[in-house]
């Protein structure tokens, strides 16, 4: 019997990029899995598709609230609206720093409320979070993503201090990773080939997934290029945007 077999799963930015990349190992490894997302993803016959668009919270209540009335053994959230290109913080539009909290900060609040009761019946339920350096770093040129990074990132440990039989933990690459979110901010011709690959998170995920203990358990670790992670006490993530002075 493969690792999750019985396991249901959902995948909140599941279509695509490291959401996609996690849906997949999880579903490898036997689980039924929902990825939720505003577009169907491709070549998916392993799972099955929830339309989603977190900028719309009165339907993505509804159909949270029905997805979470099933059994729910873990959920990941990996939606995510980076913004339209990086720009210091006078250049931002206000529309673009509130949708940046729609999706990255509130979507995640949605979510976990409709899904918590669920993941409290499971053992564990596991809550993973996918995280960014910014959220440790701040971002010049990107400041609302480090804000709602930030605040998405507090609003997990928080919840992993509160909660007594849940497995909260949040996970983030060590450099960029190749998704469709970032190509949209590279030029054409970009040299991807420095870039890890969402696979990199299968390893991670299936093992947090299959973990009965909470050794991990409110913990941050940084996902390499090669799938090798370690917690974020063992130091810092690099800074992705920081101009050395
Ligand atoms: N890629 C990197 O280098 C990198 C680095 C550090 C941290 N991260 C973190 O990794 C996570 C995933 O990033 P990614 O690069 O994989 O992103 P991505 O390629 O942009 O994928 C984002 C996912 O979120 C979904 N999504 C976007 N807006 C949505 C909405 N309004 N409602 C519902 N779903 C929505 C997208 O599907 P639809 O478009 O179909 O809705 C897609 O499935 C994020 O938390 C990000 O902060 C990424």
């Amino acid at each position: 019997m493969a690792l999750l077999t019985g396991r249901r799963m959902i995948v909140m930015g599941g279509s695509a990029g490291i959401g996609r990349g996690i849906a997949d190992a999880w579903a490898g490894a036997g689980a039924e899995v929902v990825v939720c997302s505003r577009h169907r993803p491709a070549e998916a016959a392993h799972l099955t598709w929830e339309r989603i668009d977190l900028t719309e919270p009165g339907d993505a209540r509804a159909r949270l609230a029905a997805l979470a009335a099933g059994p729910v053994d873990a959920v990941c959230y990996s939606a995510v609206y980076y913004g339209d290109r990086r720009a210091d913080f006078g250049d931002v539009r206000e529309e673009e720093w509130r949708r940046q909290l729609d999706v990255n900060v509130t979507g995640l609040w949605l979510t976990l409320r409709a899904v918590l009761p669920s993941l409290r019946e499971a053992t564990p339920g596991l809550i993973l979070g996918v995280s960014s350096e910014v959220a440790f770093n701040a971002g010049p040129g990107r400041s609302g993503y480090a804000a709602t990074k930030a605040a998405a990132k507090a609003l997990l440990d928080s919840i992993a201090q509160e909660e007594k039989g849940l497995h909260v933990v949040q996970v983030l690459p060590a450099g960029m990773v190749d998704t469709p979110g970032i190509r949209r901010r590279r030029p054409d011709g970009f040299d991807y080939s420095g870039y890890a690959q969402p696979s990199s998170f299968a390893r991670v995920a299936v093992e947090l997934a299959a973990m009965t203990g909470r050794e991990r358990h409110g913990d941050s670790l940084v996902v390499d290029g090669d799938g090798g992670w370690r917690s974020v006490q063992d130091g810092l993530p690099a800074s992705q945007s920081r101009v050395p002075v």
